[in-house]
C-alpha cells in the first residue's frame, strides 16, 4: 500500500515496486494542493497493469481505512499536506492530515497483519540548527507547523511499535527533486523559468542552503526499509548548496539568459538543511548516489518533454 501514492515521491514508489513484481495499491485523495491532472498522470501508466490498484480516498477517513489493510504486507506512508508556505497560512491543514491523519492509518494498520510502515518524515523535523550536518540526534526545534506534524507522526508510529508492536521505519527525506516534482519547489520552479529565460526569484538573500535529494536515491532507501531498519534515518544527499547556486547551476545547465532576482524573505523556511546519513550506511546499509548536478540535468530533460 502506498498511501499518495498519485503525488510525487509516491509514484515513483510504485513504479519500482510493480517493476520488482509486487501488487500494490495507491491510496490518495487527489487534493488539490497542485493541479490534481498532474496527480491522475503520475499514475496513468499504472492503471492497465494487473497488480494494480487505486483507492481513491482520505487517510482522514476512518470508516474507509478500517478494512483496507487486510491484505496488505507493507504500506509506504506519502499522504500528507506537504509545503511550509501552506503550513505557516493553515497550520491545522498539516495537523489534520500529517498528525491524525498518521495516527488514523497507525490504528487502522495494528492488528491487520501489516508487517511494517515506512513513514515519510522530513529535514523540518530539526528547524533550528544547534550544529551540522544533522544527525538523528540532533535537537528537533521544528520551525514550521508542518515540521511539527511531521515529528508528531514519528512519534505516533514509535509509540505503536512500542505499544502495540506495529513495526514502522521513519525516513527523514531532505528537500527531493527529480521527474514528476512537486510544481510548488524551488527546482521546479527555477527550471521552468530558466527553459524560458524568465526572470528566477529568490525568496531573501538566497543565501540559506539546502541538502537537495534525487528521487532515486530516496525510492531506493523506502524499498531497503521492506527488510531492514527501525526507529528514525535521515535520508540525504549530504551536499548542500546556497539558493543562489541552486539558481545559478539551473540556469548554467539549460543554457539560460535568466536573471536572478531577489525580494522578501518568508517565514517557516529553516536557514539551512545538511544531512548525515551515517547512521542509515552503519544500520541499513543504504548511501545516496545522484549528485546535483546529474539530477539537475535529468529533470531538466524531463520537464522539457512534459505536457499534461
Ligand atoms: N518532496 C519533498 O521534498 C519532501 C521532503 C520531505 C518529506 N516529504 C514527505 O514525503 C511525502 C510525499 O511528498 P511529495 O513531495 O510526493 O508530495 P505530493 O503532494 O506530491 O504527494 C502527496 C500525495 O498525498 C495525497 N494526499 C494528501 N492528503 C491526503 C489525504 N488526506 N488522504 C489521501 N491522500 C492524500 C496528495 O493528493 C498527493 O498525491 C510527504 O509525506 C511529504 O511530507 C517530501
Amino acid at each position: 500500500m502506498v498511501t499518495g501514492g498519485a503525488g510525487f515521491i509516491g509514484s515513483h514508489l510504485i513504479e519500482k515496486l510493480l517493476n520488482v513484481g509486487n501488487e500494490v495499491t495507491c491510496l490518495d485523495n487527489f487534493n488539490d494542493y497542485y493541479d490534481p491532472q498532474i496527480k491522475r498522470k503520475n499514475i496513468e501508466p499504472f492503471l492497465e497493469n494487473e497488480n494494480f490498484q487505486l483507492i481513491e480516498g482520505d487517510i482522514r477517513d476512518k470508516a474507509l481505512l478500517k478494512d483496507i489493510f487486510r491484505s496488505t504486507d507493507y504500506v509506504f506512508h506519502e499522504a500528507a499536506q506537504a509545503g511550509i508556505r501552506i503550513s505557516v497560512k493553515d497550520p491545522m491543514k498539516p495537523h489534520e492530515i500529517n498528525t491524525t491523519g498518521t495516527l488514523n492509518l497507525l490504528e487502522a494498520a495494528v492488528n491487520s497483519g501489516v508487517k511494517k510502515i515506512i513513514n515519510a518524515s522530513s529535514s523540518s523535523v530539526y528547524g533550528k540548527v544547534e550544529y551540522l550536518p544533522f544527525d538523528e540526534n540532533h535537537p528537533n526545534s521544528p520551525v514550521s507547523p508542518y515540521g511539527v506534524s511531521k515529528l508528531m507522526a514519528e512519534h505516533y508510529c514509535r509509540v505503536f511499535e512500542d505499544l502495540y508492536g506495529l513495526k514502522s521505519v521513519s525516513l527523514r527525506y531532505f528537500t527531493v527533486y527529480g521527474p514528476r516534482m512537486r510544481p510548488d519547489l524551488a527546482i521546479s520552479i527555477f527550471t521552468k523559468a530558466a527553459l524560458k529565460n524568465e526572470t528566477i526569484l529568490i525568496f531573501g538573500d538566497g543565501e540559506k542552503t539546502r541538502d537537495f535529494t534525487c528521487i532515486d536515491d530516496i525510492v531506493q532507501a523506502n524499498l531497503i526499509c521492506m527488510k531492514k531498519g527501525s526507529g528514525v534515518y535521515n535520508i540525504g544527499s549530504g551536499h548542500s548548496i546556497t539558493i543562489n547556486e541552486l539558481a545559478s547551476k539551473v540556469i548554467e545547465i539549460n543554457e539560460s539568459e535568466s536573471e536572478i532576482v531577489h525580494t522578501n524573505s518568508v517565514k517557516g523556511d529553516a536557514e539551512h538543511t545538511l544531512s548525515s546519513s551515517k547512521k542509515a550506511l552503519k544500520e541499513i546499509g543504504w548511501k545516496p548516489k545522484v549528485t546535483i548536478e546529474d539530477g539537475l540535468e535529468r529533470y531538466a530533460r524531463w520537464i522539457s518533454n512534459f505536457q499534461l
